[in-house]
């Protein structure tokens, strides 16, 4: 049984989504954590967990969307928060890889929300690229704990984040060829990281090219038991124990 800590299932990418949470249940991913980017996405979000029973969700507005939001986006998330399977504030955090320049404005939108997530106590999913550094001193102004969603980071930095209290999400970038992270994930303990999809993006090998879904959750795991000699049961044990010390769900 596991959970797919992070994804993104919304009707502009998937025709049947009913479908896709019943590929997930059919390979024993029983829980998805549906992760909005924009207001349009967090209505969706809402809308979605309400008729699923197996989806919860997360609302915030990502880094990427600072260009693009208004006051009353941020007004609708604190109005949501209330909802018992609104589990986070997320996706949220820093981008700095398409451009530095609003850099300010990026961390102004973040801070806004880890003050929500304070206000109301609930964990945050982060989402951090290129932006290392800032992520990690602006976390740890803020009484906030949670995930950094698509950990790829050196090992370094993912004891840093341990030590602040936050959970690794590990996905499909680990079987990726030419990627680091697998030899970062057998240096840590499991006990700090959680698996996620981040469908419809991510796919992992050997399905590179096709769209991303909660179902692969399962070779994802697949390749972790590989690597840390451990079997499904247990890694599954493991995460689900972990996912239980941060969220509500
Ligand atoms: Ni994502």
């Amino acid at each position: 049984m596991f959970i797919d800590t992070h994804c993104h299932i919304f009707s502009e990418y998937y025709e049947n989504i009913k479908e896709v949470l019943n590929n997930a249940k059919n390979v024993n991913i029983t829980k998805v954590i549906n992760n909005g980017c924009d207001n349009k996405s967090n209505i969706e979000v809402i809308d979605l967990i309400n008729k699923h029973n197996n989806m919860y969700g997360a609302i915030g507005i990502h880094p990427e969307e600072v260009d693009n939001y208004y006051e009353n986006d941020l007004k609708y998330i604190e109005n949501n928060l209330n909802n018992k399977k609104v589990i986070a504030i997320g996706e949220i955090g820093l981008d700095y890889y398409y451009t530095k320049e609003n850099k300010d404005k990026q961390i102004a939108l973040f801070e806004r929300q880890l003050c929500l997530a304070e206000k109301y106590n609930k964990p945050v999913i982060i989402h951090s690229r290129e932006a290392t550094l800032d992520t990690i001193n602006i976390l740890k102004k803020h009484k906030v704990t949670g995930v950094i969603h698509s950990f790829s980071g050196s090992l370094e930095t993912a004891k840093e984040y341990i030590k602040m209290g936050f959970l690794l999400g590990i996905n499909g970038v680990i079987t990726f060829k030419n990627c680091n992270l697998k030899e970062v994930v057998k240096e840590l303990e499991l006990s700090n990281i959680i698996l996620e999809t981040d469908s419809p993006y991510l796919t992992p090998v050997p399905y590179r090219g096709k769209r991303n879904e909660p179902a692969r959750i399962i070779d994802i795991a697949n390749f972790i038991c590989d690597l840390k000699d451990i079997s499904l049961k247990e890694l599954s044990q493991i995460t689900n124990e972990n996912i239980k010390r941060v969220f509500d769900i």
